[in-house]
């Protein structure tokens, strides 16, 4: 059977140092991988360009917090509890599987993931084992939690977790990131680096993976103020949607603007819009193909416990079909207001009212009369513990307790009144709503991969290649001198320095026919080729070559360095020169 594009890429992607199984001398593990030197070179371009958009674009400075928590934020976060998938244990061969996935091989139900425990168990019954082929027949499910649990310290003490996101380092910095922004919304922080989810039985390769790398940007914005400052940046930017109600209808995708999305209710609100677009944006210039890109908004049932809207950006895989690559989800409040409530510190921002609105409230008034002569020094105290008191627990006939000093004090009724009186206010403390596009770079970088991947047939036989974009390519330029001597080698290692020294990665290779040279660099995505021959040392020129054209130009040495800086930058096409 011929190779699938899976197949084909990731031969390619272990045989020329992109990816490779990791511990590959102890066995490899499934779910964890290597990035050989190309590979390490690409994911950085990728996370540059991510910067580039959401850091220096956005203004949304990056954080980095450990990739080890303490167990009381996965308890606030929900994940402790909630964040586990449906296993089953084959009773004939013991392998463990995630249920949901041998249901949907099993081809009855196409959203297993909806399914709970009952609903599992049931459609299991008459499906074979994927691993040994027997019939699973009367099975228990499990709930197996995805978080890799660890200690802190000696003696086991203190339980933590590896974050399942990196989204909750940024949650928990939340009022030291207010104050680094001065007390202002909307702000946004942005984290990347590694996240770990214990898969249970990861087979798709790059596409599950048991430590990834995640790009997160956790935007804060007012609850009542979702109208992006920046919206019209994109309002005019089209893409195809898959709503909720095209799925539910089987209908395909529609192309619209942001602001048609917005203004028919298809997406929440302009600043989820925004960030589709910019996502959107992101992925084609890294090299995801447009054509292989859809924006699919979650199904109620398949939100995650935190969303209230949500859209994945997938890309196509010839072999895993539709991919999830990018969430864009509202989370409301849902995590701040947790880790209030667990942590009992604020996560509101005051908003200061443009002019203060007076209105008449009930309070609880002290009467310093009464106060000042019987406890003296602590009157005032006592009077701000009587200001601050809820007026529906000081409406009885007893009076009530206050705290003073760490002990309890009771207020009798002759120390208060309870009336209506004008106050005056300046503002109000907000919880603020988090905007979250989450994106998981492996899965970006596999699907560049593979949209990249190419062959194409040539005078002399089949040249492999990958169309990858200039910026993203992990090798830039490659130098070869026509013959390895007559002082062309030495004039290309100096055409090298001299491409190295303005920031570009440039690759000297002397070995071989000019033509598998070439071959190489090709089938590892180097966007162009210089070429150093006798002719270069008559008049300075060298013949720069286009990876994807095969076109050549004759372009001075000393005009060589800025304008690859340029083609790779995207600022001039190759076309253009000629
Ligand atoms: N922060 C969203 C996710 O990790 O899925």
């Amino acid at each position: 059977m011929a190779a699938d594009a899976y197949e084909r890429v990731m031969d390619l992607a272990r045989r020329r140092g992109f990816i490779w199984p990791t511990s590959e001398c102890y066995g490899s593990v499934a779910g964890l991988i290597d990035y050989g030197p190309l590979g390490a070179m690409m994911k950085r371009r990728i996370e540059e360009c991510w910067r580039s958009l959401y850091v220096v674009q956005e203004g949304f400075y990056e954080i980095e917090c450990p990739t080890i928590g303490q167990e009381a934020i996965y308890v606030a976060s929900g994940h402790v509890k909630g964040f586990t998938d449906w296993m089953v244990q084959c009773p004939h061969c013991t392998e463990y599987l995630r249920a949901d996935h041998v249901v949907e091989g099993g081809g009855r139900c196409p959203n297993a993931a909806t399914l709970d425990e009952e609903g599992l168990k049931r459609e299991l019954e008459d499906l074979d084992c994927p691993s040994c082929g027997e019939r699973f027949g009367d099975v228990e499910v499990f709930a197996f939690s995805l978080m890799f649990r660890t200690t802190i310290g000696p003696g086991s003490q203190r339980t933590a977790y590896l974050r399942p996101e990196t989204a909750q380092g940024i949650f928990t910095d939340f009022s030291r990131l207010l104050r680094f922004y001065r007390d202002k919304l909307p702000f946004g922080a942005t984290q990347i680096g590694k996240s770990f989810r214990n898969e249970i039985s990861p087979r798709q390769g790059m596409i599950r993976l048991r430590e990834f790398t995640q790009a997160e940007a956790e935007i804060f914005v007012h609850p009542a103020k979702k109208a992006h400052p920046n919206f019209g940046r994109y309002a005019a930017y089209r893409m195809p949607l898959l709503a909720d109600a095209q799925q539910q209808a089987g209908a395909p995708a529609v192309e619209m603007s942001m602001a048609e999305a917005v203004a028919s209710g298809t997406v929440a609100n302009e600043y989820v819009a925004y960030y589709l677009a910019l996502t959107h944006e992101f992925l084609v210039r890294v090299g995801v193909a447009p054509g292989r890109l859809r924006f699919r908004q979650h199904l109620s049932d398949e939100r995650a416990h935190y969303a209230c809207d949500c859209w994945d950006a997938e890309c196509h895989s010839e072999r895993f079909g539709w991919v999830e690559t990018v969430g864009i989800a509202d989370r409301t409040d849902y995590d701040l207001r947790a880790h209030a409530a667990h942590s009992g510190e604020s996560f509101t921002v005051f908003i200061q009212y443009p002019e203060p609105v007076r209105r008449r409230e009930t309070r609880v008034v002290p009467r310093m009369g009464a106060l000042g002569p019987r406890f003296r020094g602590d009157a005032k105290a006592i009077a701000d513990a009587i200001a601050a008191t809820d007026p529906r627990l000081a409406g009885g006939p007893g009076g009530f307790e206050i705290d003073l000093n760490g002990a309890p004090l009771a207020v009798t009724p002759d120390l208060y009144e309870v009336r209506e009186v004008e106050v005056e206010i300046q503002g109000e403390e907000v919880m603020p709503h988090v905007i979250e596009p989450s994106y998981g770079i492996d899965r970006i970088l596999y699907s560049v991969l593979e949209h990249a991947y190419d062959e194409e047939g040539i005078e002399d036989g089949t040249r492999t290649l990958l169309r990858l974009p200039p910026g993203i390519a992990p090798v830039q330029v490659a130098v070869f001198p026509l013959m390895a001597r007559d002082g062309l080698d030495a004039v290309a290692r100096a055409v090298v320095d001299d491409l190295k020294s303005s920031g570009i990665m440039a690759e000297y290779d002397d070995s071989g026919a000019i033509g598998r040279r070439y071959r190489r660099q090709d089938e590892i995505g180097t966007p162009f080729a210089v070429t150093v021959d006798y002719e270069t040392l008559e008049d300075w020129t060298v013949t720069l070559r286009d990876r994807d054209s095969m076109e050549q130009v004759r372009i001075a040495r000393a005009q060589l360095a800025g304008t690859c800086s340029a083609l790779c930058a995207g600022t001039v096409r190759f076309p253009d020169l000629a």
